[in-house]
């Protein structure tokens, strides 16, 4: 078995992927640690739910900072003080600058509520109703530069029905991403996951 991860987790709302990973993590399913949750926003829900965890929470805004960058590098300096392994983007509404994505390659997972590459962007479960897609779903893929693009590490699809409103796919795709964030997190975890260019390669025990 590998070394225990360190594992950071950035968020602006809900949290409750960050849950997601956090209960795996304390199931024993995931060889790793969530040592941080970092919100930019000081009243997210996420940020007293991982408290009451005990997990160490902290807000850093965004607003504090005159650019992107300076706000960035006060994001990875608290990342890199705790040595984290890997960064977990869960719901987190900001855009990484390259450095922030140079700084952890192929480290920084993000979850995004459609099957990419369609329907990137904000609200991907309404633009799929608004489509009229018959099949949505999630993904979780490492981030690069460019907006929810980078490899694609794990994707799981749900059905769009007829009489699906916004909300109603949203919940069934959530179910979804509960799932497939820990999932995602427990391979990176054991050293299971290999980048080449593009594509992301499962590796056997
Ligand atoms: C999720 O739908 C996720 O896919 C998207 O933002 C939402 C965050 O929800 N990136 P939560 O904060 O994890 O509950």
């Amino acid at each position: 078995m590998p070394a225990r991860k360190k594992i950071g987790v950035l968020i602006s709302g809900r949290g409750s992927n960050m849950m997601s990973i956090l209960d795996a993590c304390e199931r024993g399913e995931i060889n790793g640690d969530v040592v941080v949750v970092i919100s930019n926003k000081a009243n997210a829900e996420g940020l007293q739910k991982a408290a009451a965890r005990g997990a160490e929470a902290l807000a850093v805004s965004h607003r504090e900072f005159p650019d992107r960058e300076s706000f960035d590098r006060a994001v990875v300096e608290k990342l890199e003080k705790r040595e984290v392994n890997l960064v977990c983007l869960a719901g987190f509404m900001r855009l990484l600058s390259s450095w922030f994505v140079s700084s952890f390659r192929n480290r920084i997972m993000n979850i995004h509520p459609a099957l990419l590459p369609s329907f990137p962007g904000l609200h991907g479960q309404k633009q799929a109703v608004d489509h009229g897609v018959k099949i949505s779903g999630a993904t979780v893929h490492f981030v690069d530069e460019k907006l929810d693009h980078g490899p694609i590490i794990i994707q799981r699809a749900v059905e769009v029905r007829d009489d699906d409103s916004d909300d109603s796919l949203s919940e069934r795709i959530l179910k979804i991403e509960h799932q497939i964030y820990p999932e995602a997190v427990k391979l990176f975890c054991a050293d299971r996951l290999r980048v080449e260019g593009r594509k992301v390669f499962i590796q056997d025990k």
